[in-house]
């Protein structure tokens, strides 16, 4: 009995040697690389999508201008046909008439603005809303940053992008 329980030792150690390699490897945590992998290889992609941007925003950096977001989330979703909240969808907002997000009940004076939202005009709006254009109701005080500015447009240009 002590014999086989022996030997039946010896076996398990003959074939636990072999078994330190593979604790060592779980140790260097594959699982955990593995579960890191699709946020790391999405916002790998992204920033790639920022370095071909046209200048100062290829120089943004995507995971910072996603942070800033945070501050718009409160009021505004950017994900494709995703609802309106306190302010409009931002998806595809590059390229659009402002005021247009459909089903949106915009104010007076965003109503009679007239014209298209691009980087620069983005920048003036986020710098202050209310001096840019008075009387909107959009309650933010603003971006006073230019770097956060600039990292926030670049992320909304590759977030906003209408074929994504
Ligand atoms: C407290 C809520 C709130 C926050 C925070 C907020 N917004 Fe807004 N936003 C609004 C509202 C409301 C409007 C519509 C304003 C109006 O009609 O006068 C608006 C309008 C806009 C527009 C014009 C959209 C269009 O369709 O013409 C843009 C662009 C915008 N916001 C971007 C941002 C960004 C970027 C941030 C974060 C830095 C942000 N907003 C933070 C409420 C907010």
């Amino acid at each position: 009995m002590r014999a086989l329980l022996v030997i039946g030792l010896l076996t398990l150690s003959a074939c636990g040697s072999p078994e330190a390699p593979p604790s060592t490897t779980t140790a260097e945590t594959p699982a955990s690389t593995t579960a890191a992998a699709p946020a790391t290889t999405e916002t790998a992609d992204r920033q790639e999508e920022i370095a071909e941007l046209a200048a100062p925003y290829n120089q943004a950096n995507y995971e910072a201008g996603r942070r800033v977001f945070a501050q718009c989330r409160a009021c505004h979703v950017i994900e494709a046909g995703a609802p309106n909240r306190v302010g409009p969808n931002l998806h595809g907002v590059f390229g659009r008439e402002i005021g247009t997000a459909p089903g949106f009940n915009y104010s007076q004076p965003v109503q009679d603005a007239n014209f298209v939202w691009d980087a620069e005009h983005l920048d003036h709006w986020l710098q202050n809303p209310q001096t840019f254009l008075p009387g909107n109701r959009m309650a933010f005080a603003g971006v006073r940053d230019e770097t956060q500015r600039r990292d926030l447009i670049a992320y909304l240009m590759v977030e906003a992008e209408p074929e994504d």
